[in-house]
């Protein structure tokens, strides 16, 4: 994900804030609560690094490049502070800084302040210790009771249609090759009247979409409420708010919730079920919890509950021992799936995982870029032809903005997740369209609108 950025420069504050996010939408949640934690103490907000008196990133490990990004940008502000501003304070958050701590204070010194995930209330005193000692501050403790139910997220970079509503931390999963295990703890959900509570607020501030996050929310629960619960909760506070979440375990996606899907207009037709792999075998050694069976028997009934869901996934390709023929397994399942969209990556051994303790890391940099590059190719085709099946099909569109491309245009998502780009007409942001769809690339649709 790229990264986000402050739209403006606020007046408030005596010191000045920069705030730079990496990783996932739960990093991006996050941010948003570290801004409520910063403006709370009385600091300000800027989108300028060049004016910041803290430069704050906000850090992601899954993967090795996400690592070197970061250190890269981490190089641009210490040459920064060693030469233009000494009095610069530079802050490492998140994944990176629950990984990383000793090595990014003492070896490296690179950084004043590191603070892992579940210590944001933390970081005012921390930001004024280094302040008042010069010396550098740190707190990654991870806790098993955290979930900022109480702190109401500043959404400083939002569109004002959709906001991500983080309903639990940490994951107990260990997958074999993952990191997020060991950066963010234990796995707590979120009390569900506050999940509630945030989301009616942010539909009577105008929202008209939340994506409810977790590492695995099938697993949610507070007392008696599961995960189906709560998103049929949420969905009964008005038909004008559509409900998304991210992301689905494959292992107990439940029925209910499928039911929920089926039932409720506003839950989207649209559901990321990261698989991983096609072959069975290697879904075991990554410790999965499922086989290629059980996955395809999901889809299924994914299928049956709800004809016409959208399927997203996310795929790895030469993990520790893949051959030939089990990497063969995961394109023919992709091929017979046809997912509408997919993140693909290569594998990246992370130290301290089940993977780099247990076994090698044996595909050779260039096998393992030619299977990526083979899924993603196959993926494209894939996306393009399901993109092409919606030429001439008519879709109920929510505006999120001005299109990228082309700010003359407006962009929004279908009820299955897929882009749209459409002309402005009377729309704005925030409302409702029917669009008819006339043309497409693998990745974006392009529409007519029938009415607003
Ligand atoms: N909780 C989610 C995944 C979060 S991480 C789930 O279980 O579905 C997002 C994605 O990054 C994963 O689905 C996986 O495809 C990828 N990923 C995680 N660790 C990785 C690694 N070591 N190397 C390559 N990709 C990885
Ligand atoms: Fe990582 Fe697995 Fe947890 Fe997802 S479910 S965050 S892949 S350990
Ligand atoms: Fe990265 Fe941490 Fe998310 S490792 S993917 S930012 S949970």
């Amino acid at each position: 994900m790229d990264a986000i950025k402050l739209p403006q420069s606020e007046s408030e504050g005596s010191l000045f804030v920069y705030l730079e996010t990496y990783g996932c939408q739960m990093n991006v949640s996050d941010s948003e609560i570290v801004a409520s934690v910063l403006r709370s103490a009385g600091y300000g907000l800027t989108h300028d690094p060049l004016q910041a008196d803290v430069v704050l990133l906000n850090t992601c490990a899954i993967r090795e490049n996400a690592e070197q990004r970061v250190r890269r940008r981490l190089e641009f502000f210490r040459a920064r502070k060693r030469k233009r501003n000494p009095d610069l304070k530079i802050g490492v958050l998140g994944c990176m800084a629950e990984r990383l701590r000793h090595r990014l204070l003492e070896q490296e010194r690179l950084v004043d302040i590191v603070i892992g995930p579940d210590a944001y209330r933390d970081l005012p005193r921390l930001l004024r210790q280094v302040e008042e000692t010069g010396q550098s501050a740190v707190n990654v403790q991870l806790s098993r009771e955290e979930t900022y139910a109480d702190i109401a997220p500043v959404r400083y970079d939002s569109n004002g249609v959709s906001a991500f509503v983080s309903i639990m931390r940490g994951c107990d999963n260990m997958c074999a090759f993952c990191v997020v295990p060991f950066t963010r703890g234990r796995e707590r959900s979120r009390n569900a009247a506050t999940v509630v509570q945030e989301c009616q607020e942010l539909l009577d501030a105008g929202y008209r979409e939340v994506t409810l996050l977790g590492q695995n929310v099938n697993s949610y629960r507070d007392g008696p409420v599961d995960f189906a619960t709560l998103v049929y909760r949420v969905s009964l506070l008005s038909p004008q708010l559509r409900i998304r979440y991210s992301t689905s375990h494959p292992k107990d996606c439940s029925e209910a919730l499928l039911e929920v899907h089926r039932e409720r207009p506003n839950v989207c037709n649209f559901i990321h079920l990261p698989v991983q792999h096609g072959n069975s075998e290697v879904l075991q050694r990554m410790r999965r919890g499922y086989s290629a069976e059980e996955y395809r028997e999901l889809i299924e009934r994914a299928r049956r509950i709800c004809p016409d869901v959208s399927l997203s996934t996310d795929i790895i390709a030469g993990f520790c021992g893949e051959t030939e023929a089990e990497h063969q397994d995961t394109l023919s399942l992709m091929e017979e799936i046809q997912y509408d969209h997919a993140f693909m990556f290569m594998y990246s051994e992370r130290p301290d995982t089940y993977a780099a303790r247990k076994y090698t890391d044996d595909i050779p940099e260039e096998t393992k870029k030619r299977r990526l590059s083979e899924i993603i190719t196959l993926q494209n085709s894939i996306s393009r032809r399901r993109n092409e099946m919606e030429i001439g099909r008519t879709h109920t569109v929510l505006v999120e903005g001005a299109s990228k491309r082309n700010p003359e245009q407006l962009c929004g998502r279908t009820d299955t997740n897929k882009m749209v780009i459409f002309d402005q007409g009377t729309l704005q942001a925030g409302m409702y369209a029917n669009v008819k769809i006339k043309g497409c690339t693998s990745a974006t649709l392009f529409g007519e609108v029938l009415s607003g």
